[in-house]
């Protein structure tokens, strides 16, 4: 099973970035402990961040026949991407949509999601274990089996 974990603008800074809000741990951190993870399910995950809208877009369309579940934290473009939205909804794979900060206790800007009608499921507020959590799901997913 092949899962792709996406992180949208600003998750490189991740460890320096607001520490209070999203915890002290790097993305590369996060990332290596998913893949520690992922490889003890028999999964393999691969990762890419981008502070550019069109390349996380590119990269979901990449993903076609070849990814069975994504893991996305779309990050700002949460409250703003219709065309995240449908690049996900374009290729037809089961999305969990992360985010380490609790969107619904912050600004009334971040209340709104463009991904959550359409994912699989939500994990908010939770930190980095959120993205552990969403992993776990994934490769439960009943469309992801394989
Ligand atoms: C975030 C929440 C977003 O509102 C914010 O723009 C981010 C990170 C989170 O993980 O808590 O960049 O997605």
């Amino acid at each position: 099973m092949n899962i792709l974990l996406l992180n949208g603008p600003n998750l490189n800074m991740l460890g320096q970035r607001e520490p209070d809000k999203y915890g002290t741990q790097t993305l590369q951190n996060i990332v290596d402990d998913l893949s520690a993870q992922a490889k003890s399910s028999d999964a393999t995950l691969t990762h890419f961040q981008s502070n550019a809208e069109h390349a996380l877009i590119d990269r979901i369309h990449q993903s076609m026949g070849n990814i069975d579940a994504i893991i996305i934290n779309p990050a700002a473009f949460t409250h703003t991407s219709v065309a995240l939205r449908d690049a996900l909804l374009s290729v037809n794979i089961p999305f969990i949509e992360v985010h380490l900060s609790n969107v619904h206790a912050r600004e009334s800007f971040r209340h709104h999601s463009y991904f959550s009608d359409v994912a699989a499921g939500v994990i908010v507020g939770l930190g980095a274990i959120g993205y552990s959590l969403a992993l776990t799901a994934a490769i439960n997913l009943p469309q992801s089996k394989n």
